[in-house]
Formats: C-alpha cells, structure tokens, sequence
C-alpha cells in the first residue's frame, strides 16, 4: 500500500486506489466491486484525457440536460446507453444462447405490454395505410421440433417511422402491435406493413451528441419481436430489412446478421386476395429457434 492510500490523502498518481480504499466498509460487495471497476476505469480515462475544467464542466451541463430531457416518456439516459453500445453489450451478456438459437437485440422503449391478442392471419395494421406485408414463419426448438403455443408479441412503426405512441390521435390506439400464438405445426402468420427506416429521439441531448459525432441518429426499418413459449428461453429482437439504406449504420447498434429477413414484393393478384392483401404485397419470413429455459 503506497503512502497516501494509507493515510486516505489524495494523490494524482494515486487517485484510483485512495477512492477505492475509503469505498473498504460498503455492507454490499457487488456495490463494492462495481464501484472499483468504475472507478479504476473513470480515473484512467481522465488520465488519459487530461480535460481543462472547460471540458469537465461541459459534460456536466451534458449529463445534466440529460437527466432534465427525461419524463415519463422520455428516458434520455437509456438513449445515451443505447448509442454508445452500452445496451447492446448488456443484452449480449444476458443473453448468451447457444448456435443456432435466434439472438436477441435491443427492446427499444415502444413496447405496449397489453397488445391485442389477435388469431394467426390478423391485421395489425388498423389505419389501412401503408404498403401491405405479410409476415411468417414457424417456431421450433434446437432440434427442429415445432413449438406449439408459442407467444409472438410484435410491434413496428408506419411507414411515416412513429410508433402509435408517438402519435396519439393521429394513429389509432395499438395501431400496427398484436400478440400472436404458434399453432400445432409451430407456424405463425399475420399482416402488417412494410417497415421505414426512422430516427430515434433526436431533438435532445443525445441528438445534439450524435451530430457532432458526424452519426446519423437513424435505425433501419425493422419488426420488433417478444417470444415466450413456457421452458424456453424468452428472445426478444427484430427483423431487420437488409435493403434499407441504414443496415449498416444502426444508430443504437442493434443489427445483427441472422437477424436480417428478406422481403420479397409479391405482384399475384389471386395470391393477396386469398391473403386479404391488396396487390402487390411484401412477404418476409422469419423462422425462430428457442432454446431451452436454463
Ligand atoms: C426501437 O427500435 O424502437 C428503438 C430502440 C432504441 C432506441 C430507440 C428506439
Ligand atoms: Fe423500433
């Protein structure tokens, strides 16, 4: 133990491990411990950076106005985790699966949790506007075998990008959500529309951030996806539409290749009225592999 950590005063060269010393009579060891790796790592990062009292005081105006951009719709901290891949790097490790299993990605904060529980074939596009996509696939276990039963809770923005919830009183209530449920061959299928690339909440903080970083605050069209069958492991995740122009540029990091569908146009006039889709329509398939609940 080097002087000053012994003695508690605060040295440059020190500056880790005088902190870390005082932390010695938390009651909670994970607080401990995470609070030594934060601060080993923050200290070597100011080290390395060596900011003027400037710099250090504009990212606390930054922290600041990100706190103040939160409400109960707004949550601006999740957001700057979000671009800086920190939730991303979470999920990763909360939900390792073995190969072949669908990867999860982001949730994103538009999820409903008490979407409308709709029959295989529903629509969930309930203002008629859009151009017409029929979604299917089937649910199985690692082994192949069907998954009857099986929860798909989806929800996508219009093809103007907002979520209902972004525009109340202009889309209907639940607008483009449904829950759906695997039947005995472990197929799924539903109606929606062809998805739009969309910006995330860039009018704040965050927004301001990614513009002097030169990034686009953009995430390519996509389905959002909740599995849940009982004794597998849940997924949450997206098909993402490899033809957008910002697959490559995710602003909150969430493509992932297995995850990219292909959606075909399909001009089949007797086709799309058996589907009770209007001519022609896009069709895409998305297969999903759970694992077993660990
Ligand atoms: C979304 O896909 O809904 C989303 C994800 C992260 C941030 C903003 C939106
Ligand atoms: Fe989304």
């Amino acid at each position: 133990m080097s002087k000053s950590t012994a003695s508690g005063y605060f040295t440059e060269a020190d500056s880790a491990e005088v902190v870390t010393a005082r932390n010695a009579d938390a009651q909670n060891e994970r607080l401990k411990q995470v609070m030594e790796v934060i601060t080993r790592h923050l200290h070597e990062a100011v080290k390395e950076i060596e900011p003027t009292q400037e710099e250090w005081f504009e990212a606390i105006q930054f922290l600041t106005k990100t706190g103040h951009t939160c409400d109960d719709w707004r949550q601006e901290f999740i957001l700057l985790s979000d671009v800086l891949g920190v939730s991303m790097l979470v999920d990763a490790i909360n939900a390792r699966r073995p190969t072949g299993a669908t990867e999860n990605t982001v949730l994103g904060p538009f999820h409903l949790p008490n979407a409308p529980v709709m029959e295989n074939g529903g629509n969930i596009c309930r203002d008629g506007k859009g151009e017409p996509l029929y979604v299917h696939g089937t649910v199985k276990d690692l082994n192949g075998k069907p998954i009857t039963g099986a929860r798909l809770d989806v929800w996508q923005a219009n093809d103007d990008g907002f979520y209902d919830v972004q525009q109340k009183g202009i889309q209907p209530d639940f607008n483009l959500r449904g829950i759906f449920e695997s039947d005995a061959d472990g197929a799924y299928w539903f109606r929606g529309v062809k998805p739009r690339y969309y910006p995330i909440p860039h009018d704040g903080p965050v927004g301001q951030l990614l513009g002097q970083l030169g990034r686009m605050p953009y995430r390519p069209a996509h389905l959002h996806y909740i599995i849940s069958a009982e004794g597998y492991d849940t997924v949450t995740t997206h098909i993402f539409d490899p033809d957008d122009p910002y697959i490559n540029s995710d602003a909150v990091f969430g493509v992932k290749e297995s995850l990219l569908g292909k959606f075909i146009q399909v001009d089949d006039p007797e086709k799309a009225s058996q589907l009770g889709l209007e001519n022609p329509y896009w069709d895409v398939e998305f297969n999903i592999t759970l694992a077993d609940h660990t």
